[in-house]
């Protein structure tokens, strides 16, 4: 029997379960069944693990939504993959963490030959979210000033480089110099660290005053007022995460009427909301990688079992870049 890991109830990183599990003698006829070889791990993840989330199910319940893998079987009505193929996918339902999954077919990639599996699932889930944030959602230009929290994450360096490969002027916050030199070289154009310096002082002085004219925010409470001043008038607050917890409740006309600020609470499931946006989110990372404006950043891997380890790292916030599982 495969293995996988369950949460029966929520909490700290210890509620994580590794335990075996029965797979369907059926498959869906639209599904495909998938040898995981590697699971991408998310903020996100950590949201459902501690209830921040509420999660769709009840417990026990298997986390994650990203993976990549081998495919085994294909479902009858299954015609664009065959078995052999490698897919990976960034979705939900939740149940990523796991040896062998069935996966609804609609709702994968194909894996580019220039990436393995393992880059596959440390890059999918985040590279699509830098695609929707800086293409679709609001699109960044050249030259233009863009202020992107926690540049050193998963995240972040999938936002350095593409901000580069644009020529769009990022300026990254994170919390020391080790980050702040990694946030550099993939492309980040200025650095703040957050512990020591003051985000608006240095981010007028960067931008001669006039702020920017967008800020991406996943680290949320802690971060959410600075972003707000850094805008220029009728900036756009982009606050697509909360890293450091949910963001107090605001009062609308205090918060926005002063500068006409817009703001967004996006998600990606809703910039990948079927096949054919799935497919143009997709298929412009790939393209930034082929073309080699973009690269994976693995910092660390861990065994499946050891889910729990990953977890406590990516809390710890000592990592930077993304974290999978092997299985
Ligand atoms: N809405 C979407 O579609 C979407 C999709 C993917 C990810 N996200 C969000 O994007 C953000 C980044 O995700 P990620 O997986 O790439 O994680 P990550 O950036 O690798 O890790 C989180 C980072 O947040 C910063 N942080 C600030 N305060 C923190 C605190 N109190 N506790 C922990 N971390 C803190 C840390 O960087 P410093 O040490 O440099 O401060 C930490 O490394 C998350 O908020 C995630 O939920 C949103």
């Amino acid at each position: 029997m495969p293995n996988r890991v369950v949460i029966s109830k929520l909490g700290g990183s210890k509620v994580l379960e590794y335990q075996k599990y029965k797979l369907s003698d059926s498959l869906d006829p639209n599904f495909i069944r998938i040898k995981q070889t590697s699971i991408g791990i998310n903020y996100i993840d950590i949201y459902h693990r501690t209830g921040l989330y509420p999660l769709p199910n009840e417990l026990p319940i298997c986390l994650g939504l990203e993976a990549a893998g081998d495919v085994i079987d294909i479902g009858n009505n299954v015609m664009d993959i065959k078995v052999g193929d490698k897919v990976a996918y960034a979705t939900i339902p939740l149940g990523a963490y796991c040896e062998v999954r069935d996966f609804d077919s609609e709702k994968v990639v194909k894996i580019p030959e220039f990436l393995t599996n393992d880059e596959a699932a440390s890059i999918l889930l985040q590279g699509m979210t830098v695609e929707y944030l800086f293409e679709r959602l609001y699109k960044i230009k050249k030259n233009e000033f863009i202020l992107f929290h926690a540049a050193a994450g998963g995240v972040g360096l999938i936002a350095s480089q593409w901000a580069k490969s644009v020529g769009c002027r990022m300026i990254g916050t994170v919390s020391n110099e080790k980050k702040a030199d990694l946030a550099l070289k993939n492309g980040c154009e200025f650095v703040i660290n957050y512990k020591k310096e003051n985000v608006l002082e240095r981010v007028m002085e960067i931008t001669n005053n006039s702020g920017v004219p967008v800020v991406y925010d996943g680290v949320g409470k802690d971060t959410f007022k600075i972003s707000l001043s850094c805008l220029q008038t009728r900036g756009l607050m982009v606050s697509f995460g909360q890293s450091s917890g949910m963001v107090d409740d605001v009062n609308l006309h205090k918060t926005f009427n002063p500068k006409s600020l817009f703001y967004t609470r996006p998600t990606l499931m809703h910039y990948t909301r079927n096949k054919e946006e799935l497919k143009i989110s997709s298929t412009s990372l790939f393209d930034k990688i082929k073309e080699k404006k973009l690269k994976t950043n693995i910092y660390k891997i861990f065994d499946l079992k050891d889910a729990d380890k990953a977890h406590e790292l990516l809390e710890s916030r000592k990592s930077s870049g993304s974290i999978i599982l092997k299985t």
